[in-house]
């Protein structure tokens, strides 16, 4: 065993857990799940059957992931942030197996308290405010709040608002990463491209 569990973690058979990931204090991995390596689960979190996490994942206390969620590497859920994965429950009827799908894509975060109704995605490196619901798929680098969710700008894969100028170009105030907006969404300009760039201006 790779991992570290503290002692009131509960671990159903059978399951995979990434080497180097840790989980706190009264939180209860369900069978199937398959997490990845270096994640930290906080206290008090489930993991329902059958969920996939990768590499890097971070989850604060309180968060129950449900079956039909999958995050992507270096997600982060913050928080007491909340996940459904039925949109019209009724305590007398079974919709056991019925669950709707909801996609975390790579980097996204999700802010403390921020409820996401199932059947949306989040895209890559979106930002969900904090206290955010989320009732539409989230485009990569979004930055959505309230309740329903609006988007209110775009984030960096560093966590940094970008400001696009009228050419639809924007640098990460801090990594110094350059943005492009484009007809899909955003774009990060990869390494060579911008040295390319520089060359011929
Ligand atoms: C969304 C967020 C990133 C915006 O931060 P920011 O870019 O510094 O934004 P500002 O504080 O300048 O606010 C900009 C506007 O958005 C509003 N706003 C900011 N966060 C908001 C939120 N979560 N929900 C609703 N409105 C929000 C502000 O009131 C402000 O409105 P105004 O222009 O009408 O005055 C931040 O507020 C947030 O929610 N972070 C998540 C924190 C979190 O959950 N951390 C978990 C780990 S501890």
């Amino acid at each position: 065993m790779n991992f570290h569990a503290h002692e009131t973690t509960v671990i159903d058979s059978p399951c995979e857990i990434g080497e180097g990931t840790r989980i706190w204090h009264f939180s209860h991995i369900m069978a199937n799940c398959k997490i990845g390596e270096r994640c930290n689960i906080g206290q008090n979190v489930v993991i329902s059957p059958d969920v996939v996490l990768g590499n890097n994942v971070k989850i604060q206390n309180n968060v129950s992931v449900y079956t039909g969620v999958t995050c992507d590497d270096d997600v982060f859920l913050g928080p007491s942030c909340v996940f459904t994965n039925v949109t019209n429950p009724r305590s007398g009827v079974n919709r056991r197996g019925q669950y709707d799908k909801t996609h975390v894509g790579k980097g996204a975060t999700i802010g403390a308290n921020a409820t996401i109704v199932c059947g949306h995605n989040i895209g890559a490196y979106a930002f969900i405010g904090a206290g955010a619901v989320v009732t539409k798929d989230v485009p990569a680098y979004a930055l959505v709040v309230g309740n329903p969710s609006k988007q209110i700008g775009w984030m960096s894969e560093y966590g940094s608002r970008l400001h696009f100028n009228a050419e639809g170009h924007a640098v990460c105030g801090e990594s110094g990463e350059r943005y492009r907006l484009v007809d899909e969404g955003v774009r990060k300009e990869l390494a060579s491209a911008v040295a390319d760039a520089g060359k011929t201006s």
